[in-house]
């Protein structure tokens, strides 16, 4: 029996596609494969060095860019997204995240604020400035999805990964209180996907970020989920097979919030204490 494609007939907007490693690619592809019609945005600064228009005109797409903590720029992203897409749309995708702070290698008892503030403002605060924008705007049609990028840091503490863990603790507490209000007056749905570490251009930048991705394919019972495999939980999201899901943060990570001590960590634990050490 043919089944309809997941996406038939959705538009979209996808924020932050930067290179084919980016999740946001990854999501990209496979909401085009699965029948939606989206505009592309990003930063002004990762247009010029980042591989977007080809991703672009892969999938018959337009780019549009923004600094996504300038609400002006917002508000142009969804003007011209709605003229291009003939409408209002059904699903955005805010994958954006940045620390000039991890960055420079700054521990985080030493922060820079500067650093810090701007962490907050472009990795969280972006979000409730899209979401604020887009309802203002009416932008976003009734049972529409907005899915933002989280990180289990957001409740764990991870060496390394610094003031990008308050970023995105504010990014999911965003997700629900904007959530509860754009569900009541306009039954959108707003989650946060709590992904894996995945290697792309931001996930690397996180110091011992080969080690941290070592440790948590081995603890999580069914290994990291990749880029490819958060697409196609995020199509899901964007689907009409999820319309009663929302202000949820939604671990995506092959079991590894869950643990506490595995098998294999066990082993290799008692093998550190051979010979007495
Ligand atoms: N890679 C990981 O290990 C991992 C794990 C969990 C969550 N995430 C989250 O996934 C999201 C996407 O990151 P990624 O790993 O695909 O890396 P990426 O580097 O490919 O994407 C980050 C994007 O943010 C954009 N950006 C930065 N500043 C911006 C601004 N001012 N305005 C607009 N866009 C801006 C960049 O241009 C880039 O496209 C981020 O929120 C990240 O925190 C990543």
């Amino acid at each position: 029996m043919a089944t309809d494609l997941l996406l038939k007939g959705k538009t979209g907007i996808i924020f932050g596609a930067l290179n084919e490693k980016s999740i946001a690619w990854q999501i990209a592809e496979k909401a085009y494969e699965q029948g939606a019609r989206f505009s592309l945005s990003n930063a002004p600064v990762a247009l010029r060095f980042g591989e977007i228009n080809e991703l672009a005109e892969k999938c018959n797409s337009k780019v549009i860019p923004a600094d996504a903590t300038s609400m002006e720029d917002l508000q142009k992203v969804f003007a011209d997204s709605m003229e291009f897409l003939g409408g209002k749309v059904d699903f955005v995708l805010h994958s954006i995240g940045m620390s000039l702070n991890v960055r420079k290698g700054n521990v985080y008892n030493e922060s820079n604020y500067n650093y810090f503030q701007k962490a907050l403002d472009v990795s969280a605060l972006s979000f409730h400035k899209l979401l604020q924008t887009a309802y203002k705007m009416d932008a976003i049609n009734e049972w529409g999805s907005v899915v933002a990028l989280s990180y289990v840091a957001a409740q764990r503490t991870l060496y390394g990964y610094n003031d990008m863990a308050d970023a995105k603790a504010l990014l999911e507490s965003i997700a629900r209180s904007f959530g509860y209000i754009y569900g009541r007056e306009k039954k959108v749905r707003v989650n946060t996907i709590s992904q894996s570490p995945t290697p792309t251009t931001a996930g690397s930048g996180v110091k011992g970020f080969g080690s941290l991705l070592d440790f948590t394919e081995r603890m999580s019972p069914l290994g990291n989920a990749t880029a490819e495999d958060c697409a196609d939980y995020c199509v899901t999201l964007f689907s009409d097979l999820t319309r009663k899901v929302t202000m949820q943060n939604l671990f995506h990570d092959g079991g590894f919030s869950s643990m506490g001590m595995s098998l294999k960590a066990m082993t290799q634990y008692d093998k550190s204490f051979e010979n007495g050490k």
